[in-house]
């Protein structure tokens, strides 16, 4: 297990700022924006992508994965940790789907970081998922 510097903390929270601006969220006017650094020490992005049948809309981070593991490979790809903002600068965790995704991909201690109700917060994944579906 790789440790993260705070530097590269801020890198991943920087980053998933502009992540948002590519957002497609002409319903909700909501955009997110991922950053995710994986254990090989590449950075991808994603943004949500919403559709007119409101159900297909997908989130930032689940398609910042989905980057990810298409560069990296499925096997391979380990997240370190996963930054998430928006553009209303609000807080704003990973909705429960994201997380059982993001928790499919951990390692030991992978990172969680996004706006809290006191500002940014960093959370391991298992805080945010105790008991994760599986089988
Ligand atoms: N959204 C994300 O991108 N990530 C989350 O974890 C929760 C919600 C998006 C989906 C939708 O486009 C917009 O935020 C409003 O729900």
């Amino acid at each position: 297990m790789k440790i993260i510097t705070e530097e590269q903390k801020i890198q991943l929270w920087e980053t998933a700022q502009q992540a948002y601006q590519k957002a497609y969220a002409p319903y909700s006017q909501f955009h997110v924006g991922a950053a995710l650094l994986t254990q090989q020490g590449n950075i991808f992005t994603g943004c949500n992508i919403e559709n007119v049948s409101y159900g297909l809309t997908t989130c930032a981070e689940r398609n910042a994965i989905a980057i990810a593991v298409a560069s990296e490979g499925g096997e391979q790809m380990k997240i370190q940790a996963i930054a998430i903002a928006n553009n209303r600068q609000i807080p704003c965790s990973p909705c429960g789907a994201c997380r059982q995704v993001i928790a499919e991909f951990a390692q030991e201690n992978t990172i969680v970081i996004f706006l809290g109700q006191k500002g940014l917060e960093i959370a391991i994944i298992t805080e945010l998922l105790p008991s994760e579906f599986s089988f």
